[in-house]
């Protein structure tokens, strides 16, 4: 389970110099942001017009799941998601791999609209069909051209510090450890008789047995304990390490699964948090609210009969 401790005092310092949206007198003014994760227009209006929200990120999944069947279709739909959203963030994900042609469609979609931030994968590009001989710093050489040339980037597919760190090296204005897609990995692959999340620190190459055991995560994310949170602590450990150097890019949780993995990204020091549409719709409610509520309101009948 996850023991945040007290935040720390450079985790705080850290976030007194972080984008802030709330005024001064705000109770909250030090709150991480919420931003949607969605690419469907009639879910993200009401969360931003209710002020629920202050920021978007999509994916071409998100796209296609909203209905996109086409570039032309996909850019319309990004177009239409900046509008709504104006000024507040939109994070739209290159499609392409290859560095010059990842450097022009992220200048097309940096047209959309003034809001856009470009979303790019830190890794990946030797796993890519037909990619063996690929530059294996293609992310990192893309996200520090649009650093330099004013283009705002969201490291995506984020799922370890190391990734966040060179990301932020890099000049990326957001992070995106995928916290929920860790834990789906833990829950399935690890093995029973070794501690547990085995299998983050670990991750075998099944395919090539002969090759030794390769260690991709810290101790610390993949000692997830009973509650196996191996994807919050993996938040934690990002978050300590940019206050240790006073790094300002954002930490931005993704992939939440649940209300829980919501709250365990607060106690961990997210500095934004992206969230489905029906678990926003969710936040409001538990069991015990409906239940103390339909009493409320029964005995408050006792009123309005006298
Ligand atoms: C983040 O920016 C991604 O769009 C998203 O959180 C991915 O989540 P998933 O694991 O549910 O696909």
């Amino acid at each position: 389970m996850l023991k945040p401790e007290a935040i720390s005092s450079m985790v705080l310092e850290r976030r007194r110099h972080m984008h802030r949206t709330k005024n001064e007198n705000h109770p909250a003014v030090l709150a991480p942001r919420i931003f949607a994760d969605s690419a469907v227009i009639e879910d993200i209006r009401p969360l931003v017009e209710g002020g629920i929200i202050n920021g978007v990120t999509t994916n071409p999944t998100l796209l296609k799941t909203a209905g996109a069947q086409s570039w032309d279709q996909a850019k319309s739909m990004m177009r239409d998601i900046l509008k709504l959203m104006r000024p507040f963030p939109v994070s739209l994900e290159l499609t392409e791999t290859e560095e010059s042609a990842m450097l022009i469609q992220a200048k097309e979609l940096a047209r959309l609209g003034d809001n856009s931030v470009i979303k790019v994968t830190i890794g990946g590009y030797r796993g890519v069909q037909n990619k063996k001989n690929a530059d294996p710093f293609t992310g990192l050489k893309v996200i520090k051209a649009l650093y330099d040339s004013g283009v705002r980037t969201n490291a995506t597919l984020i799922f370890n510090a190391t990734q966040a760190f060179w990301a932020a090296n890099a000049g990326a204005t957001y992070v995106s450890p995928f916290l929920g897609r860790l834990a789906d990995y833990m829950y399935k692959n690890d093995q029973p008789e070794r501690a547990p999340g085995n299998s983050l620190y670990w991750i075998e190459d099944h395919k090539n047995s002969k090759k030794d055991q390769s260690v991709f995560n810290s101790e610390y994310v993949a000692n997830g304990g009973s509650r196996k949170d191996a994807g919050v602590r993996l938040i934690h450990e990002i978050v300590t390490i940019f206050a240790n150097y006073d790094i300002r890019t954002e930490v931005l949780a993704a992939s939440i699964r649940n209300a829980v993995q919501l709250t365990e990204c607060l106690l961990a020091g997210a500095d934004i948090l992206t969230v489905p549409a029906d678990i926003l719709m969710s936040v409001a409610d538990h069991p015990l609210t409906d239940i103390g509520m339909a009493s409320f309101l029964n005995d408050s009948k006792a009123f309005s009969e006298k």
